[in-house]
Order: C-alpha cells, then structure tokens, then sequence
C-alpha cells in the first residue's frame, strides 16, 4: 500500500509542555549521539496528541533528534500505525480482519463501518467524528471479533453491539472497553474450567479494561497529563549514581566466598550478614493480563 502524506497540512506542530517534557524523558534515555532512536516513542507520542501524524509534527520531532526529514519520513510512511490523514474527532475505529476476527464476524462488523461511518477506509465521516480502517491481528484471538477504538480494546463484538457503540460514542459517551458479552476477560463464557482459586480478588473489570477506566484516556487526545512522567533517571544526582555504579562493580568482581566463610555467614543473623528483607509473596494474578 503507498503511504503518502496527506494534501492538506496544518501550518505548524508543538508538543503541550507536558507532552514535550516526556518527549525529552524519552530522548534522555539514549546515548550522546544515538538520540534517534526515540523516533517511534516521539512520532507517536505527536500522534497521540493530534489524532493524526502531520508533516510539520513529523519535522519537529526530527528536529529534536537531530535528523534529516526524510529519515523521519522514512519511519512515519513506513509503520501502519502512524496515520498519515486526519481520523475522525471522537475515534478511529480499527477493525480487525485477521483469521479469528473474520471467522467470527469481522466482515459484519466492517459493514456496520461502511455505513455508518465512510464507505471507503481512512475518510471522515460526515460530521466529522470517525474514521474506520481494517487492521491485522490485534492479539486479542480469543475474544474475536474485535476492534481497537481510540486506545482500547473492545471484544467480543457484534454488529449490533458495535452499531451501538458508535452510537454511544458520538453522544459523547466513553463505553468501558473489553468484552462486550459480559465475559470478565478471555475465559470461557460459562466461567472458568481449571485454576479456580484465582475467581478471587478481581476488581471490576479485568486489569486493561479497569486501566482505561481509571486513566479515562480512551478516545481522549493525550497532551501528557494523564498519568505522571516517570523519568527517575534524571533527577539523581551524578555522584550518587556514579558510586552506585562502583558499588555493584566492586560486588560483581568479589571473589567467590569460600566454603567455611559462606557457613559463617550463613550463622549470622540476616541483618548482620548483610541479606536483604524476605520477599513479600508474590500477588496472585487475577486476569487476563
Ligand atoms: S485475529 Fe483478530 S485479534 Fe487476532
């Protein structure tokens, strides 16, 4: 499929000052010199914030990693991910049409998309408020059929269900995202056959679904403040790091303890023998994870 830039460019781009402190965490995590390498993290943090990735983003990203434009262009063409025309403002709705999805009803679900929203894929539908696109396997198999809208997963569709949606979406409405038929996450639909000590302990919905509600960014353009910018390796200072460093050096290249002294050690008590705190034991998995 050629990927060409759309005609029609906004005149400029610039990150929020949120967006653009993470996008400089990000540069920050690579080498003097190899900063081109948070392109992708960078492009499509431009995206999300957009909607859309437009030619001027795609320029200033390349200008804050110190690359050609083409090199740039080279990347955004190139992945499907990056969408190269305006979506629509509520959502872009992908669809998946891979093996499981299309058994299941995924060609139901892209006529619900035709009609309602464009005919065509990647157009705006007359209000302007979505766009549409089939997609290749989400890794959502189990839970076929199913489409990605805005940054979540909505499973177990059916035309009805998805009509629906659109529907909900256009008034405004953000629909918890996961199942859609009432299943928790990806077992069987009558309830789970083995592992059924793990029934315990579920919040209200599964862990992606409950993530989505609690953040509340699913079809939100993100500018960054959604969640808090987790950039610990900035911040400490260089002469602590520095003497973490030596310190670890120094433990890996210790001698191997001989026998009588690993049993005297071992006598100690575990504070004075230096031994870090018994684990907490570990939480029990509840979900689909
Ligand atoms: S085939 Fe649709 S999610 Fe895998």
């Amino acid at each position: 499929m050629l990927r060409r830039l759309h005609p029609v460019q906004p005149e400029s781009f610039a990150f929020t000052p949120a967006n653009l402190e993470w996008a400089r965490g990000q540069i920050s995590k690579y080498p003097e010199g190899r900063q081109a390498s948070a392109i992708i993290p960078l492009l499509w943090r431009a995206q999300e914030q957009e909607g859309w990735l437009t030619r001027p983003a795609i320029e200033h990203v390349a200008d804050m990693l110190g690359m050609a434009y083409i090199r740039a262009l080279e990347v955004a063409t190139f992945y499907f991910m990056f969408q190269l025309q305006p979506v629509g403002s509520v959502a872009h709705v992908q669809i998946c049409g891979t093996t499981s999805c299309m058994i299941c009803g995924a060609e139901e679900l892209i006529a619900v998309c035709k009609e309602l929203i464009a005919p065509a894929p990647h157009s705006l539908s007359k209000d302007g408020k979505f766009s549409w696109e089939e997609v290749e396997c989400m890794g959502a198999c189990a839970n076929a059929p199913m489409a990605q809208i805005g940054k979540d997963y909505y499973e177990d569709l059916t035309a009805e269900k998805l009509r629906a949606l659109i529907a909900r979406f256009s008034k405004g409405e953000v629909p918890v995202p996961g199942p859609q038929n009432g299943r928790y996450a990806a077992e069987p639909q009558a309830g789970l056959t083995s592992l059924k000590e793990f029934e315990s302990g579920k919040t209200q919905y599964n862990a992606s679904a409950q993530l989505a509600v609690d953040i509340g960014d699913t079809v939100k353009r993100i500018d960054g403040t959604e969640v808090p910018i987790l950039t610990p390796w900035l911040g400490k200072p260089k002469a602590a790091a520095k003497a973490k460093v030596a310190e670890t050096v120094a433990a890996e290249a210790a001698p191997v303890a001989k026998p009588a002294a690993k049993a005297k050690a071992a006598a100690k008590p575990k504070a004075e023998a230096g031994e870090a705190k018994p684990r907490a034991p570990r939480a029990k998995k509840t979900d689909k994870d």
